[in-house]
Order: C-alpha cells, then sequence, then structure tokens
C-alpha cells in the first residue's frame, strides 16, 4: 500500500492559480516542463533584476585562468546599488535589498545542464523558492517574483538543480542576498566598506588552475568533497587591508561540506552579533564558532587595539568528530588525509586582515541588537511529541528517516498544516547496516537546513567531538541550517505561515543532498 501522497496534480492547480507560473506534466516523470515561469501582471515589482547563470573564466592565480560558471546580474527596475559586483571572483553579485520590497528576478541559464536558482533562508512562495522540480534548460528563463519578508540579515542564492547542486555550487554558481530594514538602519552599525561580506570556500585545482571536483569516487561523495585550498570570496591567501576601526564582518560558508571552527588568531574571542535569520538579541562573545555548510555568522570586529602594521587573523582551528571516513579507526583514510585535502576538522588559516590605517572611530557596540520573541515549544501542536527525522548515510546511501528525495511525493509524516507551530527533532543516526565495515564508518556531520522559513533551536544535546567544540553554537537567534555532529540530536521550533506548497528540508552537506538526502515537506491550509 502507497501511503504517500502523489502531488503532482496539486502542482497543475496551483500554476493554474498563479496565472500560469508553472505546469506540470505527469507524463515527463518527476520534473516541470514548460517551466518558463509567466510574470504576472499585477505584481509591480520595486527592483527588478536580470539574473543569468554562464560559464566564464577567472584570473584565480598567475598563469592559466580557472574555467568556472558563475552568475551575473544587471538592475533593470530600482537602485543601481541593489547589485554590488565583487571584483576579479566567480562569486555571484551581492544583492542589497529592503524588507518591504518587490522583487522580480528574470533568471536565464545558459550553462549546459539544468538548473535553478534557490534563495537561502528567504521565506518566499513555493514557486519562488527554487525547488529542483522547476529546473530550466539551457536558453530558459523562469520568473521570481516575492516580496522580501525577511528581516535585515546575511541570505544567500545558490543553483538547486537535484543531483547537480554540489557540482554546480562548486563550479561558482552562489551569491550573497543582503537584507536591511529599518530596527538594523537604526543601529547604525558599520557600513560601506566596513560592512565585509566573506564567503568561505574550499576548492581543489590541478596543475593547470582548473577546479577539481569528486576524483575520489563513492567514498568522497559519502564524506563530502573537501578542497586542498580556503578561497575567501573566491580569492586565495585572501588578506584584507584595513583601518584602527569597527567592522561588520558577514560569514558565509558557501563550502559543500566543510566545517570552520572560526577564532581570531591571537585569543581575541568573536563577538557575534548575528546569525543566519539576522542580529540577535543581544551580542554574544565567543572564544570560537562553528560554522557549518550554509549557516552564517556576523561579527562586530574592533581592529582599533590594533597598530598599523599589525595582521590579525581569522583562522579555523582544529576540532574532533568530523571525521566520516575516519571514524573507521585506522587504516588509509582513517588518517586524516583524503588525497591532498586536510579533513574536516583540520586548522588553517582563513583571512587576514592587515592593519594599514589609522583612524578613529566612535562607535559602540550596542548592547540591544533586536527583539526576538521567546523560543516557547507551549505553542506548538505538537511540544510533547516532536516529529523525528533520522539523518543517516549507509554504503552507498544518504536518507532520512529510511528515504531518500522523491521530486513531487512526501509521506504522512512530512506534511504540516498552514498557521501552526511544531517543534521538530532532528537526529544524526549515524550510521545503519555497515555489516563487516564496522559500525561507526558512516558517522559524519549532518548540516539539517530547512526551507521557507527560520527557525530557533531549542534544544541540542550533546555529539562526537563536543568538547572540542561545545563553546561555538550560536543557538541563539533565528536559523535556517543546524549543524548536528554524529549522535548529535536537536529540537526546533518552527512556524508554518503565508505560503501553502512542497518545501524541502535536507541536508547542507551538498554531496550529501544530491545523493538524496533531501525530501519535501507539504504545507497544507
Ligand atoms: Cu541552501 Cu536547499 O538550500
Ligand atoms: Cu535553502
Ligand atoms: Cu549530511
Amino acid at each position: 500500500m502507497d501511503r504517500r501522497k502523489f502531488l503532482g496534480y496539486t502542482a497543475i492547480g496551483l500554476g493554474a492559480a498563479l496565472g500560469g507560473f508553472t505546469l506540470w506534466n505527469p507524463a515527463k516523470g518527476g520534473r516541470s516542463v514548460a517551466a518558463k515561469a509567466v510574470a504576472d501582471p499585477n505584481f509591480v515589482p520595486d527592483v527588478e533584476i536580470a539574473l543569468t547563470a554562464q560559464p566564464g573564466k577567472v584570473q584565480i592565480f598567475s598563469g592559466q585562468a580557472t574555467r568556472i560558471q558563475h552568475y551575473t546580474a544587471k538592475v533593470l527596475k530600482g537602485p543601481a546599488e541593489t547589485v554590488q559586483t565583487i571584483e576579479n571572483s566567480y562569486l555571484g553579485p551581492i544583492f542589497r535589498l529592503k524588507t518591504g520590497q518587490k522583487v522580480r528576478v528574470h533568471f536565464t541559464n545558459q550553462i549546459d545542464q539544468e538548473t535553478i536558482v534557490h534563495w537561502h533562508g528567504l521565506h518566499v512562495p513555493e514557486v519562488a523558492d527554487g525547488h529542483p522540480r522547476y529546473v530550466i534548460d539551457k536558453g530558459e528563463t523562469y520568473v521570481y517574483e516575492f516580496t522580501v519578508a525577511n528581516r535585515a540579515g546575511t541570505y544567500w542564492f545558490h543553483p538547486h538543480p537535484h543531483g547537480k547542486t554540489g557540482p554546480q555550487v562548486y563550479s561558482g554558481l552562489a551569491g550573497l542576498f543582503l537584507v536591511s530594514d529599518d530596527e538594523e538602519q537604526a543601529l547604525n552599525l558599520p557600513s560601506g566598506a566596513y560592512d565585509l561580506p566573506l564567503v568561505i570556500q574550499d576548492r581543489t585545482f590541478d596543475a593547470h588552475n582548473q577546479l577539481m571536483y569528486l576524483t575520489g569516487g563513492m567514498m568522497q561523495r559519502m564524506s563530502g568533497f573537501l578542497g586542498d585550498r580556503i578561497l575567501i570570496n573566491g580569492r586565495p591567501d585572501a588578506s584584507f587591508d584595513v583601518a584602527t576601526n569597527v567592522y561588520r564582518l558577514r560569514l558565509l560558508n558557501g563550502s559543500n561540506s566543510r566545517i570552520y571552527k572560526v577564532a581570531w588568531s591571537d585569543g581575541t574571542p568573536l563577538m557575534v552579533i548575528g546569525t543566519d535569520g539576522g542580529l540577535l538579541e543581544q551580542p554574544l562573545s565567543k572564544p570560537y564558532v562553528m560554522l557549518g555548510p550554509a549557516e552564517r555568522i556576523e561579527l562586530w570586529a574592533d581592529f582599533s587595539k590594533y597598530a598599523v602594521g599589525d595582521a590579525p587573523k581569522l583562522i579555523s582551528v582544529p576540532f574532533d568528530g568530523a571525521g566520516g571516513m575516519g571514524m573507521m579507526g585506522g587504516g588509509m583514510m582513517g588518517g586524516g588525509r583524503r588525497g591532498s585535502a586536510p579533513a574536516n576538522g583540520s586548522g588553517f588559516d582563513l583571512a587576514s586582515f592587515k592593519i594599514v590605517k589609522k583612524e578613529s572611530s566612535n562607535r559602540s557596540l550596542p548592547t540591544v541588537l533586536s527583539r526576538i520573541p521567546l523560543a516557547d515549544s507551549a505553542q506548538a501542536v505538537n511540544a510533547n511529541k516532536p516529529r523525528r527525522f533520522v539523518f543517516a548515510m549507509s554504503m552507498g546511501s544518504a536518507t532520512i528517516n529510511g528515504r531518500t528525495f522523491e521530486m513531487t511525493r512526501v509521506a504522512d509524516d512530512e506534511i504540516v498544516k498552514l498557521n501552526t507551530t511544531e517543534v521538530w527533532e532532528l537526529i544524526n543516526g549515524g550510521g545503519r547496516g555497515m555489516g563487516m565495515m564496522g559500525g561507526g564508518m558512516m558517522q559524519m556531520p549532518h548540516p539539517v537546513h530547512v526551507h521557507g522559513l527560520q527557525f530557533r533551536i531549542i534544544e541540542r544535546t550533546t555529539g562526537s567531538g563536543w568538547n572540542s567544540m561545545k563553546d561555538g553554537f550560536v543557538d541563539e537567534g533565528w536559523k535556517d541550517t543546524v549543524l548536528l555532529m554524529p549522535g548529535m540530536r536537536a529540537k526546533i521550533l518552527l512556524r508554518f505561515e503565508d505560503f501553502t506548497g512542497l518545501f524541502l528540508y535536507h541536508c547542507h552537506n551538498l554531496e550529501h543532498e544530491d545523493m538524496g538526502m533531501m525530501r519535501n515537506y507539504l504545507v497544507e491550509a
């Protein structure tokens, strides 16, 4: 008996209801055709952007340029500052928007694979969320229309075609989506050159400066791709010239699977002011911060105590428990190196900040940054009976509650009601059915992400490597991704509002996601 619902026909109704946004053709088997979205004539955008994914070349090292794929964008309507290009980088332009702005994005695919853009962290309607069933082919255009509903924060966008998200992000397709609002503006935080986004990614290049991806076969897919070079904003050996002043650093872990334990090289505590879903209620001083794939933190970086010539660094400090295959204990994959890439949990430099200029600053850190409602599980319809989702790896498969991704299906336990609040318990369940390979082999971190909303973390248990990372979780604010180490569980509080339809939840280790560690949940009216 099939307990699952087939949602294909629902999509027809919805497409029609939304003025022909997209059509579903069951005969084509599990993907949308005619995904060319038609703009709603009644939607009047404040900002209109043409966004294109296309192949290109960028000079990352001396010698041969690196072939990449990247997003380029043009403002068709609205403030020119909405789109800000990063010089000499494969990274997509930075979108700068304000809460309440109505946005129309005409996304055109000029790469050789199907693709679609997802706005990571944004609260948008189903048809604007970049679900893989909306992929478009080369030459096609998908039109997104949504109102920026999120509060001020550091969000981002990246491809989301099923099975190809990892390689497409790796090839260079990703960009930041920065939102500001009145509450944030009133704080007068560092801005302009003092508002510095840092997208952290790891990459491996061959002798001709070309990107190499997953050359290590199935074992490498299962642990997730790990590169041997750290790039910040698409540049290796990143160094920023700064003044003796205060900076707002926005860190995004845009890596496919690498986790960072971020700290200042001289032991200065990190002053954390924001996370995935924007500013915290109050600044939080941390010895270091754990940053899993897709997670963001914002730092208040005060360089005023340094002298010109100093060069403090952001580094990633070694930690335990992310060994993946290393958990096998010894042997060739247990030694912490696969190919030449350092294992997850290795230490290295991220970026240095060269103090080049004396400046006097009168900025002081606000004691209150924003208001965040109390995360009260009593609001949940299932406070005493959380929905449980177990993320597990076994040889060649990556599952959630034993299931892998199905394009348009949800199971009974993946259907939620609009305008309700729920508690979900996300469990890193390690491996199963290892047989002779030994029980712990497939234990690896799973950074779990839920689409369409920001949630709160109400409980986190310990897990592998706990003692080396326990002071580095920032669970206080709004989140869309939670890093679960092997054996770790987190309870999150989510509210489903405004939009019905199919949304994704998945592991944001992009290789795990591509292997199918991704599912739909359905918000029903
Ligand atoms: Cu960055 Cu489906 O997510
Ligand atoms: Cu997302
Ligand atoms: Cu995972």
